[in-house]
């Protein structure tokens, strides 16, 4: 059987060099077994004939709003309704723009503000165009509204210059478009999850932090989205994009990240603290920058509430999964913890000198739980987080 067999697939093909790539990715959507529709801006007429995208998908190709033709077979916001999926591929700067700003000014845009099934891009465009700030920006409100961005990729490209642009292979697309309509473990799970360091003010400049980079937590929430969850991270700060599809809350310390759990762990499945939170906070904020009259300076520091403990002891709480940084015996500590704490799965990871951990790419886990543990060996934190996601999964159902 095909991947994608009875699965509707509307392509939108804008104004771009990489439209010639759209006819492939067409073409193997079809393969897999997809109905594929196009959709063309008029832009993207310049650069691809409608004739042959008809060819590879078998359908007329519509382009325009006030085809009378066309609409009277099906209307379009009957075909807006009528795909699984809307990928727009190319997207340009300008259908980001276009699509931010909400606008329905042709038969593409109109169709993705009138849709309701999930919308993916996988924009093309030249590399500063790219890293522009308003793209950019355009961007993270289309990421914020749950629209996937697949890509780009980064390399040599057609104007000559090399960077992030590129279109995403025809290749890559299709497998997103598999694992995105393919059921997942977790579909309908909600998933809230903890990433990133906090910030405890001294004053207006200065803070306690640590060096937990986010990376982690955020390989997970993507291999949680992945997987099928509804995923909703709050970050400390950290220099990380958000995944696609991931709803994100920004924090700064230890304090606001509990209240924004709190406010948002009522909805939750599965409860993940991947955050490195920091155990203490100053117990003063100066209200000015301190100057340098003393010697020595002393900051006292209080308690901040433990998050993850506080989750695991709600009257009906979700499933729980904790993190832990052992320099030694990570097995008997991490189990200790889970027990202290009450949480149903704590992942340990050993830290110091040799070990993995903060700020690398690279990690291994101790994961433990109720009667059972499992090493998961160092690997890309990519890959580490989709092993940890297979053992949630299976706790998480056992416990269900
Ligand atoms: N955690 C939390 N809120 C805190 C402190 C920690 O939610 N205020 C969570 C972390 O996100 C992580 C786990 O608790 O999932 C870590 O537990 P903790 O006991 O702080 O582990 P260590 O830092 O390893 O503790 P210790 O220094 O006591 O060994």
């Amino acid at each position: 059987m095909s991947r994608l067999d009875g699965k509707r697939i509307l392509v939108g093909v804008t104004g771009g060099i990489a439209a010639y790539k759209s006819a492939e990715l067409v073409r193997l959507l079809g393969k897999q077994g997809a109905e594929v529709r196009v959709v063309m801006t008029a832009a993207a007429g310049e650069f691809i004939t409608p004739m042959t995208l008809q060819a590879l998908s078998g359908y007329p190709v519509r382009q325009s709003l006030f085809d009378q033709a066309h609409e009277a077979a099906m209307g379009h916001i009957e075909l807006a309704r009528w795909a699984d999926l809307i990928l727009i591929a190319p997207a340009s700067a300008d259908f980001m723009a276009r699509l931010a700003q909400g606008m329905a000014d042709d038969l593409l845009t109109t169709l993705c503000l009138a849709r309701t099934v999930p919308l993916a891009i996988a924009p093309a465009m030249n590399q500063a165009m790219w890293a522009n700030p308003a793209t950019q920006a355009n961007l993270a409100t289309l990421q914020s509204r749950g629209i996937d961005c697949w890509g780009p990729d980064a390399g040599s490209q057609a104007c000559g210059e090399v960077g992030p642009g590129r279109m995403l292979e025809p290749e890559a697309q299709t497998e997103l478009v598999i694992a995105r309509l393919s059921a997942g473990p977790l579909q309908g799970v909600k998933v809230l999850l903890t990433a990133g360091p906090t910030r405890e003010p001294i004053d207006p400049v200065r803070y306690v932090g640590n060096r937990s980079s986010g990376k982690m937590g955020f390989s997970l929430a993507r291999a949680l989205r992945e997987a099928g969850a509804d995923v909703s991270l709050v970050s400390g700060p950290v220099s990380l994009a958000t995944p696609a599809g991931v709803k994100r809350t920004d924090v700064e310390t230890a304090l606001q990240m509990r209240q924004a759990v709190l406010e948002q762990v009522v909805e939750c499945d599965i409860f993940v603290a991947c955050a490195a939170v920091a155990d203490y906070r100053p117990r003063e904020v100066a209200g000015q920058k301190i100057k340098k009259q003393q010697e020595q300076l002393e900051i006292r520091l209080e308690r901040n509430p433990d998050i993850l403990a506080e989750v695991a002891a709600l009257e009906s709480p979700p499933f729980t999964v904790g993190f832990a940084a052992e320099t030694d015996k990570p097995i008997e500590y991490a189990q200790q913890k889970r027990k202290n704490k009450r949480v149903n799965m704590v992942a340990a990871n050993l830290v110091g000198a040799e070990q993995g951990g903060f700020e690398r790419d690279e990690n291994a886990l101790t994961v433990v739980w109720e009667g059972g543990q499992q090493a998961l060996p160092m690997s890309d934190k990519g890959e580490l987080a989709k092993r940890l996601v297979e053992l949630i999964v299976e706790q998480y159902e056992q416990n269900n």
